[in-house]
């Protein structure tokens, strides 16, 4: 949730954390902070609640030079999101500044502790309170900072990731993570670290990814990492593909327009190089080889988990799965999941999803499946993440970084991965003919300039957006694979617009959501060529009947539904069950587009965080 930099090396540090948390900022942006270690050796923090810019304009005039520091983004969890409650959080004495993502489940038992040995506490974070107890066990135990973080890791209860510096040690940054990212880099003469690639690709693409419970000591020679009982550990190393363009808005004026227009690309990449040297399809990671394919083969039962976008992405392949492999899928909600005591055997499968690969729910439901002896197949875009290590098999969506909170480019990725992996397991069932598996792959290659096809209407959406952006509801109503698109379409509309939006089967409109009709309240459906285009038609007509304005997506060349529609948004030609990687296009566009029209702040929308850590 929080975003984390860290960096010691021979650069002026305060210029490069400001760009670092300017990169960062989409993982929430409560409040932001830094601390330096100047050249006279004094820690020097400045913090201020709200965006990035307010705390560049507490820094303008305030020359502090030093070569080591720490910066954060907060999305608020413990306390509200005002200046003391902003990160770097420093010790009783102010010796040591500590930056954290994540929550320290057992600070209040902590607090209690630290207080009745005389601690007084200047915010109402959990942060604080860790920043204390390292101070504490240094000051009592002596030795290095690595020292006092490893027996505080001890102590801590809960899923998080600390960077911390103290004076005493100018040239030297300690970090720790249980549960929640962090990764560190390696560059000429300089170390740093960050909540995620995005802060550390403007210095090096050669990256550690941590894992639990190790002690990093980030120095401009080198970072060392050791495990909680000091013996050297080693983190995941990997050498990012992408560079900082990617991560730069390239002339567009957010980043969720860029990551829209960078699907058919996207898309393309997803489907790279996915039939292997003996004509069969790929997936990315197989952990375990011939016997975990061998165990594939004999799964009797999907479940697929995620969160938000993602879940969407699981919906739609729900019917892809069923359909080509012939294999009962449910998709459940990843913070449900394992409340409810789901029944996992080693013939089931669970297929997780996450853009980032870091979000706590879907983590912890695919580490409920593994210890119930399932599999895991994980679909993600971040390679080394969490989930990434936490599967038999991976599958990468390859969508290059995603910035923006609102999810576009790694939905229609995921659903394009979800379908090589349906394929996949039709191969390994044989439930489908290998020439079939091949038609459907190749239908798939077209998707990048059907894609492409879409993105050209741009215009159009843009003059109907206008004239949706003052509805104060807006029903998204789908069947089959159009049913998870309405929903991520009116998803998309609420987040970024604050546009009160909620999508519907187009068959339950009758069973009640139907009251909510007026005069003139804005319907979407889906209505694409196939067997339920018919079904969701009549649907279209009863909630016209009762004053609705109906705005349809449908095939190009359907020139019927103009007769029931009052505005047409049209889709080239595609397999039924490929629909949903175009028909999303459109929606993205209007939600985009009526939020700028209502002056929204698209790319950073209110409450939320790019990657939700916590449970
Ligand atoms: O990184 P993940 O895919 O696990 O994230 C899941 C959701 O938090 C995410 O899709 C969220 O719903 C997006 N903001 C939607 O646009």
């Amino acid at each position: 949730m929080c975003g984390i930099i860290g960096y010691t090396g021979p650069e002026d540090v305060l210029p490069l954390l400001v760009q670092g948390l300017s990169t960062l900022e989409y993982r929430g942006y409560d409040s932001a902070g830094v601390a330096v270690i100047d050249h006279a050796g004094e820690l020097q923090i400045v913090k201020r609640a709200g965006r990035l810019d307010r705390l560049r304009g507490a820094l303008e005039g305030r020359p502090i030079h030093g070569t080591t520091g720490l910066g954060h983004t907060r999305w608020a969890t413990h306390g509200e999101p005002n200046d003391p409650n902003a990160h770097p959080h420093t010790d009783a004495v102010g010796h040591l500044a500590l930056i954290h993502n994540g929550i320290f489940e057992n600070f209040a038992e902590l607090k209690a502790e630290l207080e009745a040995a005389g601690h007084v506490f200047r915010s109402e974070t959990d942060t604080e309170v860790i920043a204390h107890l390292i101070g504490a066990i240094r000051d009592e135990q002596g030795g290095d900072l690595a020292s006092a973080v490893r027996s505080a890791m001890k102590r801590i209860e809960g899923a998080f990731a600390i960077a911390v510096l103290d004076r005493h040690d100018p040239h030297t940054l300690v970090a720790s993570r249980r549960e929640a990212p962090l990764v560190l880099g390696h560059a000429e003469g300089a170390s740093l670290l960050a909540s995620d690639v995005a802060g550390l690709i403007a210095h090096t693409r050669d990256i550690s990814a941590m894992l639990d419970d190790q002690i990093a000591v980030l120095t401009p020679g080198g970072i060392t990492i050791t495990d909680l009982e000091g013996y050297p550990a080693e983190a995941h190393h990997y050498t990012v593909d992408w560079d900082i363009s990617a991560a730069e808005k390239q002339g567009y004026d957010h980043f969720m327009l860029k990551e829209i227009h960078e699907q058919p690309r996207a898309v393309h990449e997803t489907l790279l190089g996915r039939v292997n040297g003996e004509g069969r399809i790929a997936v990315d990671e197989l952990r375990g080889g011939a016997a975990v394919e061998g165990d594939l083969a004999h799964v009797d039962k999907i479940y697929i988990v995620a969160c938000g976008t993602s879940m969407h992405a699981g919906m739609v392949a729900k019917y892809t799965i069923e359909h080509w492999a012939r294999l009962p899928v449910e998709v459940e909600i990843a913070s449900e999941f394992r409340y409810r005591d789901p029944i996992l055997t080693p013939h089931t499968l669970v297929v997780a999803i996450s853009q980032s690969g870091e979000t706590a729910d879907t983590i912890a439901a695919a580490t409920h499946a593994r210890n119930q002896q399932a599999k895991v197949v994980a679909i993600t875009n971040v390679v080394g993440s969490t989930l990434a290590r936490e599967a038999d098999v991976v599958l990468y969506t390859r969508a290059g970084p995603e910035i923006a909170v609102a999810s576009t480019k790694a939905f229609t990725t995921q659903i394009v991965a979800l379908d090589v992996l349906a394929l996949y397991l039709a191969q390994l069932r044989r439930s489908l003919f290998p020439d079939e598996c091949g038609d459907h792959l190749a239908r798939m290659e077209m998707l990048p300039a059907l894609i492409e096809q879409v993105l050209e209407q741009e215009p159009a959406i843009a003059e109907l957006a206008r004239t949706f952006a003052g509805a104060e509801y807006v029903m998204f109503i789908g069947r089959h694979v159009g049913l998870p698109i309405a929903l991520e379409g009116a998803l998309k509309l609420k987040e970024i617009a604050y546009v009160h939006a909620e999508g519907f089967a187009a068959g339950e409109m009758k069973h009640g959501p139907i009251a909510l009709i007026d005069q003139g309240g804005p319907v979407v459906a889906l209505a694409t060529r196939g067997h339920v285009r018919g079904k969701v038609v009549s649907n279209i007509q009863e909630v016209k009947a009762r004053g609705a304005v109906v705005l349809v997506v449908a095939t190009e060349g359907d020139t019927e539904i103009k007769e029931h529609a009052d505005h047409v948004m049209y889709v080239p030609d595609a397999h039924e069950l490929l629909y949903p990687i175009l028909t999303v296009v459109p929606l993205q566009l209007l939600a985009y587009h009526i939020a700028t029209t209502l002056g929204r702040d698209v790319d950073m929308p209110r409450n939320l965080a790019k990657t939700v850590t916590v449970e």
